[in-house]
């Protein structure tokens, strides 16, 4: 069999780039209240030494990229990294998932790069609401134009990203889910997972089983395909809706038994899993002149301890690094 597979076989074909670890937001569930540490320069992976992993990665069967932060887009020349991957033959789909703050301004070039869509993290609809969540000075507007300005480069289609949090944006549900009938909205909700180092998360958390619930006032949610793509969300639509609404269940239902990805971190460390502290450092192998051949068995080491799946519900979260650091 040609591609990479892991020892449950697993089919790994789709690797979640993150660039940097800098945010110009600082959400209530991906930051801790108290700033963080970031990374220094020197550590952070060129683009070239992205690209080199990524082919090495593509060779071995890796076919789907995406690119993530931190926010991608506080990066310089976000739109050259773009282009320098869409020039490896075997990679056909390159996305990215911004908080769409910066949208606006690169939609037109990054599509022109050879970007083919983006997730967009919103999770009000509601401006006051917005500053509280992102504790920032950014704006609902903002993220708005940049989702416009997407749909208008042909970044499609665009996903939304919302996690709901119990006191903070559940009244907010049939809200979403409304926006999706008039217009072509996918909405994808998804559970709060416990911050890295954190002991209260937060806001509540609620359970996609108790979000469906209280969406089906609006009417009966009957079960679709994705537009694209093959993540882990599950999708429904209101009768006659022109958008979709999905869920992803990190914590009440893991979906690790069809986990096809990898995710390499903005200073350089492989990780197979999101909720394992396991990585494999490529960063130091690669400054010191590996060889492809080298580079390529590091990632295949990566992958043959991809873990079975995530310990979530048994209490386990992993301590060392929170979410900005490894892209949600
Ligand atoms: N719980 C769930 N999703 C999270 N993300 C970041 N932190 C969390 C968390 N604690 C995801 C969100 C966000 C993306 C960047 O990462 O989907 O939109
Ligand atoms: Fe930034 Fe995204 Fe984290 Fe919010 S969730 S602070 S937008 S990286």
């Amino acid at each position: 069999m040609t591609g990479l597979s892991d020892s449950f076989q697993r089919p790994i074909n789709y690797l979640r780039i993150s660039v940097t670890d800098r945010c110009n937001l600082r959400c209530i569930y991906c930051m801790p209240p108290g700033g963080v540490q970031l990374m220094s320069h020197d550590d952070i992976l060129s683009y070239e030494e992205i690209y080199t992993i990524a082919r090495a990665a593509a060779e071995l069967g890796i076919d789907k990229l995406r690119l993530t932060g931190g926010e991608p887009l506080v990066r310089s020349g976000l739109p050259e990294l773009v282009e320098m991957l869409s020039r490896i033959e075997t990679i056909n789909d390159i996305s990215l998932t911004t908080n769409g703050t910066l949208l606006k301004r690169y939609a037109a070039e990054l599509k022109a790069a050879g970007l083919q869509r983006v997730n967009v993290s919103l999770d009000t609809l509601k401006a006051d609401r917005f500053e509280l969540i992102t504790r920032s000075g950014g704006s609902l507007g903002q993220v708005l134009e940049g989702i416009e300005a997407a749909r208008e480069a042909g970044l499609e289609p665009v996903k939304l990203n919302v996690v709901v949090m119990s006191g903070i944006n559940d009244d907010e549900l049939l809200d979403f889910a409304d926006k999706t009938i008039a217009e072509e909205w996918h909405v994808r909700f998804i559970e709060l997972m416990p911050l890295a180092g954190e002991a209260a998360p937060a806001g509540g958390f609620v359970s996609a089983a108790d979000m469906k619930r209280r969406l089906e006032l609006l009417g009966e949610l009957e079960p679709c395909l994705p537009s694209i793509g093959n993540g882990p969300a599950k999708y429904f639509r209101l009768a006659q809706a022109k958008g979709t609404i999905g869920f992803i269940t990190p914590v009440s239902e893991h979906f690790c038994f069809n986990c096809n990805r990898l995710r390499l971190t903005a200073d350089g460390k492989l990780r197979p899993c999101l909720l394992s502290d396991y990585e494999v450092d490529l960063k130091t192998p690669l400054r010191s002149g590996i060889s492809q051949a080298g580079l390529k068995e590091s990632i295949e080491e990566a992958v043959a301890n991809k873990p079975r799946q995530h310990q979530m519900a048994e209490g386990y979260v992993p301590r060392e690094r929170p979410f900005f650091q490894v892209g949600g």
